[in-house]
């Protein structure tokens, strides 16, 4: 099987304060960062002058006390990309909805929507999330093993719904009174064990076919949901072989559903932390040790010196492991960082793209234009 032949994909994951306990404590890190708008627009203004694919938000849906603390005060995903795609131009917009919790036909009009005011840069990661959200939404009849059956259901409403329109349905001639062609509407009438949806979907078509479509997970249920149905997966392995592996079973997976796997984003997140050398990398994490009460940070997987992390990276996209990388950031530099140091690497090395190639996100991560498709 024919392994990333394409560019690396970047993205910046938007977690506030951080991915840990302890950032928040940091003298450069806004204490309030996970509801402060500004430090996010800082945050994507910053990726898109480094030419990144998409910023991206991982999402919770339950929380207590013993959460960290970017979990305890954070912006709904939706909410916060759309002030976003204001104050940015190319750089795609992903927020997170769990199909455990939400509700199919208002997360496709969400994510159109996010798509139109972004002028085609939308993308969503539809996850199962975890069963303590269950408490939250009024779920509490549905068990672990509802989860996967649910997201198999939500993904096939939501897609289905975003086709409700054919790409030429909107005529909106003003002198002869037309403004769209019934004909080219389209219902869904899709009855689930979950979720009963008739459509049609009040938003036209979006000029990326539809918003680029994620899941996440590890298990055989999520990598077949992905294969399926998505543009791509967030998954993880503790090790490069381990990640090798699972990007391998679900491109097969991909592959098995007539589809092509190079055009399918296997979707890996790390929390480098770089310097100029293996020492300065160092001294940035012994300044998050000394915060942390009992010296318990682990040590990033990605860290060290910036040719060691584009090494490391390099050997990743090269194996298979990765399409789209990313970033999250564990000290308050941590994106800049990568910024400076580790991208100019890449770009040198023809591994990451120096500028955008399109106006959509679809576009940009090099996944063809879905052509619009009746509902079946
Ligand atoms: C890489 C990755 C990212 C995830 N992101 C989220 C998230 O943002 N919010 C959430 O509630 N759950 C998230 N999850 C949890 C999944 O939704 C799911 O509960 C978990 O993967 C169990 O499913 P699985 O056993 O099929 O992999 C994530 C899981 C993985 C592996």
């Amino acid at each position: 099987m024919e392994k990333s032949r394409k560019k690396l994909k970047l993205g910046a994951v938007l977690e506030g304060v951080g991915w840990n306990y302890v950032g928040w404590q940091h003298p450069d890190m806004p204490a309030n960062a996970s509801e402060n708008i500004d430090h996010y627009i800082q945050l994507a203004q910053l990726a898109e002058t480094s030419k990144f694919d998409t910023l991206f938000l991982i999402d919770v849906s339950h929380v207590g006390p013993g959460n960290i603390p970017h979990y305890l005060s954070m912006f709904e995903g939706v909410s916060l990309m759309s002030a976003l795609s204001t104050h940015t131009k190319n750089i795609g917009l992903s927020a997170t909805i769990a199909s455990s919790y939400a509700d199919p036909y208002s997360a496709a009009r969400q994510i159109l929507s996010l798509d139109k005011i972004s002028k085609g840069r939308a993308s969503v990661n539809i996850i199962t999330s975890n069963p303590g959200g269950m408490v939250n939404f009024s779920r509490g009849h549905l068990g672990r093993a509802d989860q996967h059956p649910m997201n198999r259901e939500f993904l096939e409403i939501v897609i289905g719904l975003w086709d409700t329109y054919e790409d030429d349905t909107f005529i909106r001639d003003k002198e002869n009174g037309l403004f769209l062609n019934y004909g080219k509407m389209h219902n869904i009438n899709y009855k689930g064990k979950y979720f009963s949806v008739d459509g049609p979907l009040n938003i036209s078509r979006s000029i990326q076919g539809r918003p680029v479509l994620y899941t996440a997970g590890t298990s055989e249920k999520a990598l077949e949901n992905a294969a399926a149905y998505t543009d791509g997966i967030f998954t993880h392995g503790e090790t490069m072989v381990e990640t090798v592996d699972i990007a391998d079973r679900v491109r097969a997976k991909v592959e098995s559903k007539n589809r092509r796997p190079e055009n399918f984003m296997v979707t890996v997140s790390q929390n480098p932390i770089v310097g100029e050398t293996e020492k300065d990398a160092m001294d940035k994490y012994m300044e998050l040790m000394q915060l942390s009460p009992r010296n318990s940070l682990p040590r990033p997987q990605f860290f060290g010196s910036a040719k060691k992390v584009a090494d490391q990276i390099q050997k990743w996209h090269e194996a298979g492991a990765m399409d789209l990388f990313l970033i999250r950031q564990d000290h308050p530099h941590g994106l800049r960082d990568f910024i400076d140091l580790v991208v100019p690497i890449l770009q040198d090395r023809g591994i990451f793209r120096t500028e955008y190639e399109a106006e959509t996100l679809r576009g940009n991560l090099e996944i063809p234009y879905p052509r619009w498709k009746k509902f079946d």
